[in-house]
């Protein structure tokens, strides 16, 4: 049996974790393991491939990052290629990466990836490939698992920094509005915001209104709390509005959202004549040692990646359904996205204990 595993898509603490126990798992069983290195470009002849062993994967547990590198332009089936006069089109390079895995002799591919990489699995699959998808992303937006490894380190550096801001901000009077990640889900927000005692939580499941936050950082001030806490998803809008997008992302790439943390603080400076900052935690949030939550879920990943390959699986994702991790057909993780429920306890929690959504 010869395996290959790819990381695509951004990175998130844990990858190592899943790439470790992977490979322990499939060469306590005698198989062979190769690395996809940098998304599938390995298999498109634009990087390398090569052998994974116990050496390869010896001391990367607790390591942020992934060994075999990633990215989010990589999509075979739409790669981006630049033509003489400068511009980009997408190709379909499907074809060349199904000769490569058969010259290479690839009995199956584990696939660690969020939504993204999960779609291209899918297409894949659908193509003949022997896939298991891993799910991987730090916004925990990947539908029919509980969470995602990558989620609990991120929501743990936001905390540690909401923690720092809180003094700062107590300690000049001033309103602080902190963006994190997530994309077109608040869990980090919401989960980040609720365990370090933000004033407002924005998430995009919950548009909000400019007014209903001044209104929250003026009673703060009428009640002596001089100071107010914004956390904002990066992907949270106003009511009737867009979300935040950053203009430059390269071709083959997703819109980049973000830039609304600036955008709040100036209106609640301008509304409320109260000293406003902001700032973006960005990609903090994908760095660093994973918690011992993730490093332990992400190992059981890596595991049951390989148990799902000894079933034969394909086209399959493992996901945790606790206590288990089971495998789930791709076309039901990929059927709809996962996203903050409003009426949530953790929602019903914040609003209990005063804290604002801005609606
Ligand atoms: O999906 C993970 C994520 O970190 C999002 O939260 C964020 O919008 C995006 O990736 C940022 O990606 P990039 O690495 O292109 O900045």
């Amino acid at each position: 049996m010869r395996i290959a595993i790819s990381t695509g898509g951004g990175d998130a603490p844990g990858l190592n974790a899943v790439i470790r126990a992977a490979v322990l798992s499939a060469t306590s069983r005698r198989w062979e393991v190769l690395g996809i290195c940098r998304g599938y470009y390995g298999l498109l002849g634009e990087d390398d491939i090569i052998p994974m062993t116990r050496d390869t994967v010896r001391g990367i547990g607790h390591l942020g990052g992934t060994i075999l590198r990633t990215t989010n332009r990589g999509n075979p089936f739409s790669f981006p290629v630049q033509q003489p006069d400068g511009t980009f089109i997408e190709i379909d390079r499907s074809r060349e990466l199904l000769d490569n895995v058969a010259r290479l002799g690839i009995d199956a591919i584990v696939t660690i990836g969020g939504d993204g990489s999960l779609k291209i699995a899918q297409q894949l699959y659908e193509r003949g490939v022997h896939i298991v998808g891993v799910p991987k992303t730090i916004d925990n937006d990947v539908s029919c698992t509980i969470t995602t490894f990558g989620f609990d380190t991120a929501v743990s550096t936001a905390i540690d920094a909401l923690d720092k801001l809180h003094t700062t901000a107590e300690s000049h009077d001033r309103v602080i509005v902190m963006e994190v990640m997530g994309r077109h889900a608040g869990f980090i927000a919401l989960h980040s915001g609720v365990a370090a005692s933000a004033d407002v939580i924005l998430i995009p499941e919950i548009p909000f209104n400019i007014d209903r936050i001044c209104d929250k950082v003026r009673d703060r001030d009428r009640a002596g709390r001089h100071f107010s806490i914004v956390v904002v998803a990066e992907g949270a809008f106003p009511v009737g509005g867009q979300e935040s997008v950053i203009g430059d992302s390269l071709p083959g790439q997703d819109k980049r959202v973000g830039g609304i943390a600036g955008r709040i603080a100036w209106e609640i400076q301008h509304r409320t004549g109260k000293e406003s900052r902001s700032l973006v935690l960005g990609h903090l949030q994908r760095g660093g040692p994973p918690t011992g939550y993730d490093r332990l879920l992400a190992m059981r990943f890596g595991g049951a990646a390989i148990e799902a390959v000894e079933a034969e699986r394909w086209g399959h994702m493992v996901a945790l359904q606790s206590p288990h991790i089971v495998p789930i057909p791709f076309t039901e993780v990929l059927a709809e996205p996962k996203r903050v429920d409003p009426n949530h306890d953790i929602v019903r929690t914040a609003r209990a204990s005063g804290i604002s959504f801005g609606d």
